[in-house]
């Protein structure tokens, strides 16, 4: 590893807070946690204080051993907070078939799939290349009725 490692600016960052701050109306007012402030798939105490409308990730879909982990937190967070969407941009290396297959599985669907470079201003993009892709992902309907009846019994 390279000892500038972690000062590398991931493009899919940059993706990211373009997104957040052309959306940013969306975000005033509403609480915001990122992802990789948790470790996924572990529930500790903190984790369960949290009531984010917005969850936010950038990058954090680039080692498939770690997808599961990162939906169940994911998915954790939607059923403690009704309504809440997680925005996440990723490198598409391998197409979507994991990704998909994890969604379903975890009983989550995309709302907006949208190539990160149409969200870039021109200069901003001239400095990137790869295959960025920006997503918004929901609890599915299915789950939302499975997660309210199952609160109600
Ligand atoms: C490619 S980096 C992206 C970092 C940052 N979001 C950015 O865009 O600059 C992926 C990050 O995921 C974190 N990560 C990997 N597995 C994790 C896990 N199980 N729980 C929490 N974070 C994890 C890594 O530590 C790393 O910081």
């Amino acid at each position: 590893m390279k000892e500038d490692y972690g000062l590398f600016v991931w493009p899919c960052s940059i993706v990211l807070a373009e997104y957040v701050w052309q959306q940013r109306s969306r975000f005033s007012g509403n609480d915001v946690v990122e992802v990789l402030g948790l470790t996924w798939g572990s529930w500790d105490e903190s984790i369960f204080s949290l009531l984010p409308k917005i969850i936010l990730g950038a990058d954090v879909l680039y080692d498939a051993r770690a997808f599961d982990d990162l939906f169940a937190t994911v998915t954790f967070l939607f059923q403690n907070n009704p309504g809440s969407v997680f925005i996440t941009t990723y490198h598409n290396r391998s197409g979507h078939h994991l990704i998909e297959f994890l969604m379903v599985k975890w009983g989550l669907k995309c709302v907006k799939l949208v190539d990160g470079f149409s969200l870039l201003p021109s200069d901003k993009a001239a400095r990137l290349s790869g295959n960025i892709q920006l997503a918004e992902i929901v609890l599915s309907h299915e789950q939302i009725e499975e997660t309210s009846s199952s609160g109600a019994r």
